[in-house]
């Protein structure tokens, strides 16, 4: 499965990895957060290093849908009842400085984008009763949407609609390939292929760590198995942090979902629509070999809990067919981000002990605009500014219902815990699974993954290199999926994404 943005995306080339060099400021990870952040503290003149573990733009932003939009679903109710219309005015202030930000990039750096309507659409009453809260949220933020009764570009009845005029939507990996170049205008470097494993903090020979203030020997040292780099500050904008100590895994719930585009005969809808109503349908175009194509997404779930992912897409393909006759498949894809307890993303110091360590995370599949937002936010903190809509909206905190949701959220991990290691337990069998499938076997009381794909039957360990928990085998993508916190493994153990840091060993 390759994205419509990976297949077409501009050349992006690695710079070389230098062991021992320093730097003002690491960043982790070269998504559209990571390249965001990297600019604007090279522009303000520091030296700056981006470390991807594995090529640019590779997760999340080169595997999304790439709306630019305000209208983002349920989410300003969502944050408004956890957190009251100050906190939601906030978050559509940080919102539409990191749209203009992104869309003037674009502008400066001719990267075409589209403006398009933005549409969240009900198809039954309780989705219109939901339309109605969102609304009102909207209202109370100061974001000023609309309720229309019919979208007659659709080719389906809806009950309601909100819509959100003058949006827009890009192909991430134009944006990405742009940030690239002007970071190495700017004496930035972006190397490819270096997993960075941890980060540490550099301590004066009494072994107590220095005051603030950049004396030397206050410096971290960012950890790869290509070697180190040290560097006054670090920025985590790797998707979910992969240190463990800001306890972020414990507070997000990793989401996958699926994607296509498709060519389709005659007119396709122009605007860009989401249900709000289950199963989720988001619909935009986008141009592809001279013509517009249409972008389906949809049919999430959390990552790792899910028999047989392959149907989802599959669904998704025969429901975009029986819904735009003649439609043919041309890319598919899948990805996931991760919805925050809070309802607000997080954004900030890794912990109160770790002030120079910085993350950006929790963009609940919003983060076209919240990576930007977080990437202008955190610069801001680090150059010694400050924005108002930021101190507000990021402002660390776990509510009570939060809390109750995080354990609900860490009940379902625990059981997914202990029923992964009994169900490894009883699952005893040794023959070769059939072409694209993978099962889990007890081998010496230990949960062993054997998959078979490209007719190559792999054994690894089915445990998690990240807490433990005990992998799933993901038929969509031939991958091994942790249910826990959403780190992902090739079938021959490579780590794909999530916290995890070390490969499944081989069996
Ligand atoms: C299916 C789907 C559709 C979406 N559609 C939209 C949309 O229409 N509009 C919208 O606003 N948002 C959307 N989103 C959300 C949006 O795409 C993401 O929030 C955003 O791309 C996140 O960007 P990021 O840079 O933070 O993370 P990523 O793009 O995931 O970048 C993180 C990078 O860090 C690297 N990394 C991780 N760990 C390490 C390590 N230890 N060392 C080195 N590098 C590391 C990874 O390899 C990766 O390249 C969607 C999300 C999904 C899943
Ligand atoms: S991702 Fe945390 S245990 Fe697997």
């Amino acid at each position: 499965m390759k994205s419509l943005w990976l297949d077409t995306a501009p050349d992006i080339a690695s710079d070389p990895f230098e062991p021992g060099a320093e730097y003002d400021t690491v960043i982790v990870g070269a998504g559209l957060t990571g390249l965001t952040t990297a600019v604007l503290l090279a522009r303000a003149g520091q030296r700056v290093a981006v470390l991807e573990a594995r090529s640019t733009g590779a997760v999340t932003t080169g595997n999304t849908t790439a709306k630019v939009s305000l209208l983002q679903g349920s989410q300003l109710s969502r944050i408004t009842s956890h957190h009251g219309a100050g906190t939601a005015r906030a978050y559509v202030e940080g919102q539409r400085e990191g749209q203009a930000w992104l869309l003037r990039f674009c502008e400066e750096h001719n990267i075409g984008y589209d403006r398009r309507d933005a549409f969240t659409y009900a198809t039954t009453e309780q989705g219109v009763s939901d339309l109605r809260t969102e609304l009102q949220a909207a209202a109370e933020a100061g974001m000023g949407a609309e309720f229309v009764d019919r979208a007659p570009e659709l080719p389906y009845p809806i009950s309601g609609a909100i819509r959100l005029a003058d949006q827009a939507q890009i192909h991430p990996l134009q944006v990405l390939a742009a940030l690239a170049a002007e970071l190495r205008e700017r004496r930035g470097l972006l190397v490819e292929r270096v997993r960075v494993t941890n980060v540490s903090v550099t301590r004066d020979a009494s072994g107590s760590r220095r005051a603030e203030g950049g004396q030397a020997g206050r410096r971290l040292t960012v950890h790869t198995a290509a070697g180190q780099v040290t560097a006054e500050r670090v920025v985590l904008a790797t998707g979910t942090p992969f240190l463990n100590r800001g306890g972020h895994f414990g507070v997000l719930k990793p989401l996958r979902s699926y994607a296509a585009a498709f060519s389709v005969p005659g007119s396709i809808p122009s605007g860009m629509y989401l249900s709000i109503d289950s199963p989720t349908r988001s619909l935009r175009t986008a141009e592809h070999a001279g013509r517009q194509v249409l972008v389906v997404g949809g049919n999430g779930h959390s990552v790792g809990r899910q028999q047989h992912t392959r149907g989802n897409l599959e669904d998704l393909v025969r429901w975009t067919q029986n819904t735009f006759p003649g439609a043919e498949l041309t890319h598919s894809w899948s990805a996931q981000d991760y919805e925050p307890a809070a309802a607000v993303p997080y954004v900030g110091k890794l912990s109160v002990a770790e002030d120079r360590i910085f993350v950006a995370t929790g963009f609940n599949k919003w983060g076209m605009i919240n990576a930007v937002a977080a990437a202008l936010a955190l610069t801001s903190t680090m150059l010694g500014g400050a924005k108002p809509w930021a101190a507000e909206l990021y402002k660390a905190r776990i509510a009570a219902q939060d809390a109750l949701s995080t354990l609900q959220t860490n009940a379902e991990v625990g059981l997914e815990l202990v029923s992964g290691w009994l169900g490894g337990l009883v699952r005893t069998s040794h023959s070769a699974p059939p072409e694209g499938q993978g099962t889990v076997v007890r081998e010496s009381a230990r949960p062993v993954g054997v998959s078979t794909v490209d007719g190559s039957t792999r054994r690894v360990s089915a445990v998690c290199t990240h807490l433990g928990g005990v992998l799933s085998w993901n038929d969509a993508e031939c991958s091994w999926d942790c249910p826990l916190h959403g780190s992902r493994f090739a079938a021959d153990g490579t780590v794909l994404e999530g916290p995890a840091t070390r490969n499944l060993e081989t069996k």
